[in-house]
């Protein structure tokens, strides 16, 4: 069943806040985050990168831990409202037996670590330094320009059980999801605070795992303006499915993998949410509106008619173009000095010697180690 909203709560929670994500190199990441999604660095050191949202004052919504062992998610944050919250909060755990401490974390305030129905990681805080928002400061948008951290998704073995959690926490029902008409057990429960229709989101699957998190980006131009970035910096295969449209919530979307897996979806504004008559919204295959392009069938590579899209032998591939196609997602952008890129430099413009600033960005295995290379050249400057 849909579990009910419990509209006096322990404690005041407002939003989902932010993640803390492992990764194998920070660097990479960092440049990923940066110049496909958006985000701003707020600060760091040789093991940790601290990023934002364009829009967003807090000081991060994402930090990137370097980690010479498997890429994880260490941690999914909440905000409180007040600072007293926390110690409200830090009772109610204690006293329904759960974990519960409050730890020093860099660059924010108070925070209380608890963990959750299902066992997940948690972390709760009221406040953070505040940096300048950016929003309008164009010229230093980046990728698809993020605005701000949304919502986490979260596989679990029973999506109402774990929802019912964070109802019990004040948390909203803006939608659901059935299998068929008349069934009664929720596959996917939306759970929201702020005012759109996710801060949490749970799905019915092996777990507790972390299926995505989800960053809202100005309009639809800027998942198309991602994969663009992706592309020619040499992020391959980062696109994993959309884009599309969601039933629950009605947003557009992309899901993209991060260079250690990690799944990160970007996003439009979707509807607003919160007036005391929003009732949840129930979904099943046969209500739902939304649309994905289709996954592309084995037998797509083949010709339709093959009489009609037979190539002239001119066309033909010769050994020359298969060795120039090696080269042909070699691109040049304005940047730093790179001697990794002398090889690749010459054979583009066949000259001897490294152009001066400019760095090359590859697709090639080679080319993808010298993008990660001259980035970290580039942001020291
Ligand atoms: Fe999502």
């Amino acid at each position: 069943m849909v579990p009910v909203t419990n509209f006096k709560p322990p404690f005041n929670v407002t939003r989902a806040g932010h993640i803390v994500l492992r990764v194998n190199d920070l660097s990479l990441s960092k440049a990923f985050y940066t110049e496909v999604i958006g985000l701003l660095v707020s600060d760091g050191d040789p093991d940790t990168v601290y990023l934002r949202g364009v829009e967003e004052s807090c000081h991060h919504s994402l930090v990137l831990k370097a980690t010479s062992g498997e890429p994880t998610c260490e941690r999914i944050g909440f905000r409180v409202f007040l600072d007293e919250d926390l110690d409200k909060a830090a009772e109610y755990f204690a006293g329904i037996g759960r974990d519960c401490r409050f730890v020093d974390i860099p660059h924010q305030g108070r925070t209380l670590h608890v963990s959750d129905g299902v066992g997940m990681p948690v972390e709760l805080v009221a406040s953070m330094p505040r940096l300048r928002r950016v929003h309008d400061q164009y010229h230093i948008h980046r990728g698809a320009g993020a605005l701000r951290m949304d919502h986490f998704q979260v596989a679990v073995p029973d999506a109402a059980a774990a929802a019912a959690f964070y109802t019990g926490l004040g948390f909203r029902i803006s939608d659901y999801f059935v299998d068929k008409e008349g069934d009664t057990d929720p596959l996917g429960i939306f759970l929201y605070k702020k005012n759109n229709p996710h801060d949490i989101v749970f799905l019915t699957r092996p777990g507790p795992v972390l299926h995505h998190f989800g960053y809202i980006v100005p309009g639809a131009s800027n998942l198309f303006q991602a994969l663009d970035v992706s592309n020619a910096l040499g992020f391959n295969n980062v696109l994993e499915r959309g884009p599309g449209r969601h039933g629950e919530g009605h947003s557009l979307y992309v899901y993209l993998r991060d260079p250690d897996g990690h799944r990160v979806e970007i996003l439009p504004p979707p509807y607003q949410t919160g007036d005391i008559d929003d009732e949840p919204i129930g979904w099943h295959r046969g209500n739902r509106h939304s649309w994905d392009p289709p996954r592309r069938e084995a037998g797509f590579t083949r010709s339709q008619n093959s009489k009609a899209l037979r190539f002239s032998p001119a066309t033909k591939v010769t050994d020359f173009y298969r060795w120039k196609t090696s080269w042909l997602n070699v691109r040049c952008l304005p940047g730093a000095r790179c001697g990794r890129s002398r090889l690749m430099n010459n054979r583009l413009h066949g000259k001897r010697g490294v152009r001066k600033n400019y760095f090359i960005i590859a697709s090639t295995r080679e080319g993808k180690a010298c993008y990660q290379h001259c980035v970290c050249q580039r942001m020291n400057k």
